[in-house]
């Protein structure tokens, strides 16, 4: 990592330079890129309409209160697809059914290049994250779908029903917590379990560590470490340090396993054995985590919110999985998480509707995913506008599943809504060219768990009184991780039941 430790002489002399001086220095900076690049933009007939004011003014909002900027701007515009600047970058968002088939499948529009400048939540380590070679991004994918072949998942049941069983019966009798951060908690050990080794995920100390680590690189996305990555902002030292500590923690656990010659039954022995190179399964397990933790975690958070506040919901979920139960398990076994392990992976994943009806309303309502996009090129238009070579492209999943024509009242959580005729309706996994590669152990993740909590616990959605809300808690999304309602507006508050976990 030559790069880290070169910066860390800058960081230092800048860090030590005090705020005045690097609140000046950044914003002469950035007034310098702004006035540059505002001279190369300009609406030709074909080039969607641009948003009015200073480029400079979309960079905040558009990492900051997203949902509600795209929402200005559609507004503001009139139009169905428009552009702004960020820095250098043109930006066109785009909405509409022939615009949506258009962003998925068009040849040269590429995941990879469009996330790395408008995301920022990966943590950028050339050859590791970012910058792989196609070859090095196949190798990953292709290992990932080793994880998720019938014999590996079926093996990660039990070990994912164990880690939870752990977590949950370190719970009180009964109390109250905030399903944002408690459930959270949860899905990241069983995704750190699912995609890394068993060092690591046995070591409770160490997974807490990793979940903080990564915390900080979600929080310490600013818009500046987006688009002046290279800028050594506080918040960028911060991420660059949270990615080394991350880097090295992985880094560790595969030399033990080589030295050790001991083979484990995990996914870090699969990746070992597979004979890929060191920097290939630092990032499979470095950039899956993030993929895989949080979208799984916000997923598992408002499942167990929405059937807190939805009873017969919960109660049709707790009669299908009592079901699989008996049809499929031994009633003498020691407990609950040992009984539900012996319903096959095969049942989980096909005889599971209810369940599989609440797992798509919920990333219908609370999955605030915006699709980002790089035209490779060439020069494609969408609706009669261009979109040129270089240029990113959007698309906001509320475009689609937030349309109250598709989904009326689109806000209600109904798990019985039927299939909508409309195109491409739901893509709540992805369509077109870039579907969900870790779908189907996101799915069981978010299946055992919930069913060993419904199981386990009885529980409801109450204020911050310990009341029933007036209202229930509505996703945020321009909380773009964990699309998390006002803080203390919701808590789930529980009472084991008499199964023994
Ligand atoms: C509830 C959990 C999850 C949801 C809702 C989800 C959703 C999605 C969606 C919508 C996309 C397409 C994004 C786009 O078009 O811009 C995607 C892509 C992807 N997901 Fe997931 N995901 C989840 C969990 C996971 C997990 C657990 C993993 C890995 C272990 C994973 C790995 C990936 C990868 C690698 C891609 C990119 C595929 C590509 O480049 O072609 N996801 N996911």
């Amino acid at each position: 990592m030559p790069y880290i430790i070169g910066l860390h002489s800058a960081a230092s002399a800048f860090l030590s330079a005090g705020f005045a001086t690097q609140f000046t220095v950044a914003v002469v900076i950035c007034l310098v890129i702004v006035l540059a690049t505002s001279s190369l933009q300009g609406d030709g007939e074909q080039a969607p309409k641009s948003l009015p004011g200073l480029h400079f003014f979309s960079i905040f909002p558009f990492f900051r209160q997203r949902h509600d900027f795209l929402k200005w701007g559609f507004d503001i515009t009139g139009e169905s697809i428009f552009q702004f600047q960020l820095m250098s970058n043109t930006v066109i968002v785009v909405s509409g059914a022939s615009a949506r088939q258009a962003f998925f499948y068009a040849k040269g529009f590429d995941l990879t290049e469009g996330f790395k400048i408008l995301s920022g939540a990966i943590p950028m380590v050339r050859g590791v994250t970012s910058g792989l070679q196609t070859k090095r991004i196949s190798t990953i994918h292709k290992r990932l779908a080793a994880v998720q072949k019938n014999a590996s998942l079926s093996q990660l049941i039990p070990v994912i029903l164990e880690d939870s069983r752990r977590i949950l019966a370190s719970y009180e009798a009964s109390g109250t917590f905030d399903p944002f951060d408690k459930i959270y908690e949860l899905i990241f050990q069983t995704t750190v379990r699912s995609l890394s080794s068993s060092e690591i995920s046995d070591d409770a100390a160490l997974v807490a560590r990793l979940k903080t680590l990564y915390d900080r690189l979600d929080t310490g996305t600013t818009p500046a470490t987006v688009l002046i990555p290279w800028f050594p902002t506080p918040a960028m030292i911060k991420k660059l340090w949270a990615t080394k500590e991350i880097y090295d923690i992985i880094v560790r656990a595969i030399n033990a396993r080589e030295q050790s010659g001991i083979s484990r039954n995990d996914t870090l022995q699969m990746l070992v054995e597979s004979g890929d190179e060191r920097l290939t399964i630092v990032g499979f397990i470095m950039g899956l985590l993030i993929a895989g933790a949080r979208a799984t975690g916000t997923t598992a958070s408002w499942v167990i919110t929405f059937l807190g506040g939805h009873a017969d919901w919960r109660a049709k979920a707790k009669s299908e999985v009592e079901a699989l139960l008996t049809a499929h398990s031994d009633p003498t076994a020691a407990s609950l998480s040992c009984r539900l392990a012996e319903i096959p992976l095969e049942i989980w994943e096909s005889q599971t509707p209810v369940l599989d009806a609440i797992i798509r309303e919920t990333l219908r309502i609370a999955q605030p995913h915006t699709a980002m996009r790089r035209n490779l090129g060439p020069d494609v238009y969408i609706n009669e506008k261009l979109i040129p070579s270089g240029s990113y492209v959007v698309y906001p999943f509320s475009d689609v599943h937030l349309d109250p024509e598709i989904y009326p009242d689109p806000w209600r959580f109904d798990p019985s809504r039927e299939a909508s005729k409309v195109d491409l309706a739901y893509v709540g996994w992805g369509v077109g060219k870039t579907t969900c590669l870790g779908t189907r152990l996101a799915k069981v993740e978010l299946k055992l768990t919930t069913a060993l909590f419904i199981l386990g616990f009885d529980h409801e959605i109450v204020d911050k009184t310990g009341a029933a809300p007036e209202a229930l808690p509505r996703p945020n999304w321009n909380d773009i991780l964990l699309c998390r309602p006002p803080p203390g507006s919701c808590y789930v508050k529980y009472k084991r039941t008499d199964l023994a976990l």
